[in-house]
C-alpha cells in the first residue's frame, strides 16, 4: 500500500508522526519487510552490527504491588518467594564480568527490604570492584529522594516501562493506587537526575488497541528516553490475566521498528518475553532493529522464581550457556555481541 510506505517514510525523515497518522499506520501496515530493512540501516549507522549485552540479576520477586499482567504481583500465594543477598548480587556479577558483560540490571519487584540504604551499599560495591561497568536498576517508582540517593551512589541508568500512556487503560492494568501521572513522574525525575532512562509497553496486553499504542509512541517521543523496552504480553496462569490472549510477535516485531524509526538512537533490546514467544524472535528482534539482548545471570537456584509470564525460556540455562548460544544465534545473522559498556549514542 503506497500511502503506508509514505508513511513509513515520513517516520523515519521527521522522525514524528501524528495520532491519526500512527493510528493510520497501524492499522494498515502489512509488508513488514520495507519498516524492518529501515529500522537495520538506521540501525547500522549509529550502532553497526554490534549487539550490546546486559546482565540481568533478579534480585528479587517480593513485591507490592499488585499489576493485573504479572506473575509476581502480591496476590499470588502461588509464588515462590526469594530475595538475593549483597553476597550473591556480588556473585552473580562477577561470573558476568568474567563472561564479557560490562552492564549490570538489577531488576526486582518493589521489595521494601531494599531500603535505599541497602540498595546504594550494593551499588557502591559493585561500583568499587567494576569501575568500568554501567550499573542499571529496575525496581519499580521511588520518591524523587531516592532515586537521587542511588543516583549518588553510582547507579547509571534506570528502566520503568510506562506500560501505557492511556489513563483508562493504565488504570485497567493496575490496581487503584497506581497512576499514570505518578509513573510518568518518576520517569521525569530519573531523567532530571541524569539517569540514562528506560521506558517502553507489553504489545498485546488486554485492552490495548491501536489508538493506545499510537498513544504510547507519542509519548515516548515527548519523554525521548534513551532506552525502549518493547514486549509481548503474555499470560501468566496465576494471575487475573490468566486466560487473555497473549500478544502478537509480529505486531512487536513492528512497534520495535517503528521506534527504532522514531528514535533513532534509542538502546532497544530484543527480549526475553519475544524469546519466549517465539523460538527465533531474539534474532528477529534484532533484525527489526533492536541492539540490545538481557541475558540471565541470576543464580540457577531462583530463575525458575521470577516468572512474570508463563513458560519463560532461559530458567534452565547457565550464564554462560545462554551468552554462547545467543553469540551463536546472532553471528548466524551477521551480528556480534561486544564486550562494552554499551551506552548511548547522542545525536552528533
Ligand atoms: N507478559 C509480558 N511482560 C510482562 N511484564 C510483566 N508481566 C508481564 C507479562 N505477563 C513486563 C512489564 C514490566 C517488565 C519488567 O515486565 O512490562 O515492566
Amino acid at each position: 500500500m503506497i500511502f503506508i510506505k509514505a508513511l513509513i517514510d515520513k517516520l523515519a525523515k521527521e522522525k514524528a508522526l501524528t495520532k491519526e497518522e500512527w493510528v493510520q499506520l497501524l492499522d494498515n501496515i502489512d509488508d513488514t519487510e520495507y519498516p524492518f530493512q529501515k529500522a537495520r540501516q538506521i540501525r547500522h549507522e549509529i550502532y553497526g552490527k554490534d549487539v550490546y549485552i546486559r546482565g540481568l540479576i533478579e534480585i528479587s520477586n517480593y513485591c507490592k504491588n499488585d499489576c493485573l499482567y504479572c506473575g509476581i504481583r502480591k496476590s499470588n500465594k502461588l509464588a515462590d518467594r526469594y530475595r538475593l543477598s549483597k553476597d550473591e548480587i556480588l556473585d552473580c556479577c562477577h561470573i558476568g564480568y568474567d563472561l564479557g558483560f560490562r552492564t549490570f540490571v538489577m531488576q526486582g519487584g518493589e521489595d521494601p527490604y531494599y531500603t535505599d540504604e541497602v540498595m546504594c551499599d550494593i551499588i557502591k560495591s559493585i561500583k568499587d570492584r567494576y569501575p568500568e561497568c554501567a550499573v542499571t536498576l529496575s525496581l519499580g517508582e521511588k520518591s524523587y529522594e531516592s532515586y537521587k540517593a542511588l543516583k549518588e551512589a553510582g547507579a547509571d541508568r534506570y528502566l520503568l516501562r510506562h506500560e501505557t500512556a492511556n489513563e483508562c487503560h493504565y488504570s485497567s492494568l493496575h490496581p487503584a493506587e497506581l497512576t499514570l501521572e505518578n509513573r510518568k513522574k518518576c520517569l521525569y525525575d530519573l531523567k532530571e537526575l541524569g539517569f540514562q532512562v528506560g521506558s517502553g509497553f507489553m504489545v498485546g496486553s488486554p485492552g490495548q488497541t491501536n489508538e493506545t499504542l499510537a498513544e504510547d509512541m507519542l509519548f515516548l517521543k515527548e519523554l525521548n528516553p534513551q532506552m525502549v523496552g518493547i514486549g509481548p504480553f503474555i499470560p501468566h496462569k496465576d494471575t487475573p490475566f490468566a486466560k487473555k490472549s497473549a500478544g502478537s510477535g509480529e505486531k512487536t516485531l513492528i512497534m520495535i521498528a517503528l521506534t527504532r524509526l522514531m528514535l533513532p538512537q534509542a538502546l532497544l533490546p530484543s527480549t526475553t518475553a519475544l524469546g519466549t514467544l517465539c523460538e527465533d524472535g531474539r534474532e528477529r528482534g534484532i533484525l527489526a532493529g533492536a541492539n540490545v539482548v538481557m541475558p540471565n545471570l541470576s543464580p540457577k537456584s531462583v530463575r525458575e522464581k521470577y516468572l512474570l509470564y508463563d513458560n519463560k525460556i532461559c530458567t534452565g540455562d547457565e550464564a554462560a550457556e545462554s551468552k554462547l548460544n545467543l553469540e551463536k544465534k546472532f553471528k548466524s545473522i551477521g551480528y556480534e555481541i561486544v564486550v562494552a559498556r554499551g551506552d548511548y549514542k547522542k545525536e552528533i
